[in-house]
């Protein structure tokens, strides 16, 4: 913990809590953050570059503060998606889905937060930093979520908000949409869904349970599967009342020019953005196999991470052995795991050596 100086007015509450830190260290394979490995083609960079400059001249002016093209588009991506009719005052976009988490503790946290741990750190770190209480609930041994202890934690809590991830990170578990319909229809105060990882799962999205309730909300990111977590481009989607709600507690202009012309252009092009949803979701399973074949036992994942368990060393050697190999993976704190992110065919390729070195050496 830090040690604050005792003339900085820092706030009592913050005094405890850590910053959140995936190391950010040079490495060959790096696995440690959910990112999509491919770069973007030579068409959509330059698609973007030349979107950028014909913008570039008019920077002196500040952005449309209420991302309205940038919303229809992803409005317009959901409905295709998911066969709704959603228009872009159902949407709301953000600095990542980060910025749109903040946005609704500020809104919607007066009383006490709810998530089922092992789950997103930043549920909880946000929560703090915005004054709300959080509550952490539990699952099952297996990390899968349970819905009935899940209710019951809800209907014992009462919270404002409650949180379920799914695929969750880090363990990589989905939920049914029947289960989340079940927890819909009995949970009080506001139900948001984090979505992050939802392009590589196979399971219905929850913006389909949006109009039959509209306490559900829905948090999706253009950093994961869409291969553009450098533009930090997040979103919600939800009901109006939500949206509205988001103008109160948004900064001005909050989204850059440069991030909303970005984005423009990933949209347009968001085919040949999710081209590598399948390569990434088939190279899930070859890791695994490997994992496997390595003796180790992995957890079932539904996003583009694996966490694994079964190695001997403590989680925190093996993580600092494999990066003396150049390979970055994630100790997320848990004990006797650790999470790998899905790359390329070269870094899963270096990962596995590596970590087969590193099981030999012990
Ligand atoms: C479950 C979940 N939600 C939200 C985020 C934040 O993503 P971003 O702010 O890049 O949209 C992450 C990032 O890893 C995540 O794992």
């Amino acid at each position: 913990m830090n040690q604050w100086p005792t003339w900085l007015p820092l706030r009592q509450d913050l005094r405890e809590l850590s910053a959140y830190g995936a190391p950010q260290v040079p490495a060959t394979a790096v696995l440690n953050t959910n990112e999509n490995p491919y770069p973007l083609t030579s068409e959509i960079s330059q698609a973007i570059a030349a979107k950028v400059l014909a913008i570039a001249a008019t920077l002196n002016r500040y952005p449309d503060r209420d991302v309205n093209v940038v919303r229809a588009k992803l409005a317009q991506f959901i409905n295709n998606l998911s066969h709704t009719d959603f228009t872009e005052k159902n949407i709301w976009a953000a600095n990542g889905s980060n910025e749109i988490i903040q946005s609704l503790f500020m809104a919607f946290g007066s009383g006490s937060a709810l998530g089922f741990t092992p789950s997103y750190s930043m549920h909880s770190l946000i929560a703090k930093v915005t004054g709300v209480t959080w509550i952490n609930g539990s699952r099952r041994e297996d990390f899968t979520l349970d819905s009935e202890m899940a209710l019951q934690q809800i209907q014992r809590e009462k919270p404002a908000i409650t949180f379920i991830t799914t695929p969750n990170n880090p363990t990589g578990s989905a939920v049914t949409i029947s289960e989340l319909e079940k927890i819909a229809r009995a949970t009080p105060g506001l139900l948001i869904i984090d979505e992050a990882y939802a392009e590589f799962s196979e399971e219905v999205s929850a913006v389909s349970l949006i109009k039959k309730y509209p306490h559900v909300v829905v948090i999706r990111t253009m950093s994961k599967a869409f291969a553009f977590a450098g533009v930090r481009l997040g979103y919600l989607v939800a009901d109006t009342a939500v949206i509205d709600a988001m103008y109160l507690v948004r900064l001005p202009y909050h989204l850059s020019s440069l991030t909303q012309a970005a984005a423009e252009v990933a949209l347009d092009h968001q085919d040949q953005l999710l081209v590598n949803v399948a390569q990434l979701r088939a190279n899930r399973e070859l890791v695994a196999e490997s994992l496997q074949n390595l003796g180790l036992t992995v957890v079932p994942s539904a996003a583009n991470f694996l966490l694994f368990t079964g190695f001997s060393q403590p989680a925190s050697q093996l993580w600092k052995d494999l990066l003396d190999k150049g390979v970055l993976i994630r100790d997320v704190g848990l004990l006797g795991y650790l999470r790998v992110t899905i790359g390329n065919e070269a870094e899963n390729q270096k990962f596995i050596e590596a970590l087969s070195a590193c099981l030999g050496e012990k």
